[in-house]
């Protein structure tokens, strides 16, 4: 499974590139909001920390206002990947981007009728956002397996992009059915490495190691 990390802070991108364990970014308005950055300004220094995509939301909610700001974001740099809302307009500017050669991520997925729509459109990754599926009292993992076996179902490539994550349970879920990539929280992603044995038994290590008085190299 692919990590993206789900934040437009620079210093926490860096970070957790600097670990090699990074596959791409995404950002949407409020993540942008956030950044307290212009929007052009922080994408393209994102771009430059990562090789990987860097989703950019476009914020018109027409076809042709949509098709102009995916122009002005694509040229920002080659890692673009265009977001767009999972709207009738967002569906048509992702067939029309994706046709272009344009990498596309549909955003805002609730539901698996949505995902089928957003693949023949051709995204090249659809955004079920599973955090607020729970929130509204469903079981946000239930739509990434209703995605999983449509999209096998048909040999769809459109790659599943588990969003809205807010638990290191959250990660394994996703990666239990499938998920091809997860857009995780810089905290959820820290806290994927730790457990408590892990620190038990090096702190045991350690203490033994400085009992044998040795030292390597
Ligand atoms: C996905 O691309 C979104 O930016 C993000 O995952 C939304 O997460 P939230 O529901 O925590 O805002």
């Amino acid at each position: 499974m692919k990590f993206f990390v789900d934040t437009a802070d620079v210093d926490e991108i860096r970070e957790i590139n600097e670990t090699g364990l990074l596959d791409g970014v995404t950002t949407n308005p409020s993540l942008i909001l956030k950044s307290g950055r212009d929007i052009t300004e922080v994408t393209k220094e994102i771009c430059g920390i990562v090789d990987g995509p860097v989703s950019a939301e476009v914020t018109a909610t027409d076809f042709d206002g949509m098709m102009r700001e995916a122009k002005v974001l694509a040229k920002i740099a080659d890692n673009i990947c265009i977001k767009l809302p999972l709207t009738m307009d967002g569906l048509k500017a992702c067939k029309k981007l994706t046709s272009e050669g344009h990498q596309t991520n549909v955003t805002l997925c609730f539901s698996a009728n949505q995902a089928l729509l957003a693949a023949k459109a051709g995204a090249t990754y659809i955004s079920p956002f599973i955090g607020r599926i729970d929130d509204a009292g469903a079981d946000g993992m239930e739509l990434i397996e209703e995605i999983r076996s449509i999209y096998d179902n048909y040999d769809f490539e459109t790659q599943i992009l588990a969003a809205s994550i807010r638990t290191v349970m959250h990660v394994k879920e996703a990666a239990l059915i499938g998920a091809d990539v997860a857009t995780v929280p810089p905290g959820v992603i820290k806290a994927l490495v730790k457990h408590p044995l892990t620190d038990k038994g090096l702190d045991a290590f350690l203490a033994d190691w400085a009992k044998t008085g040795q030292k390597i190299g």
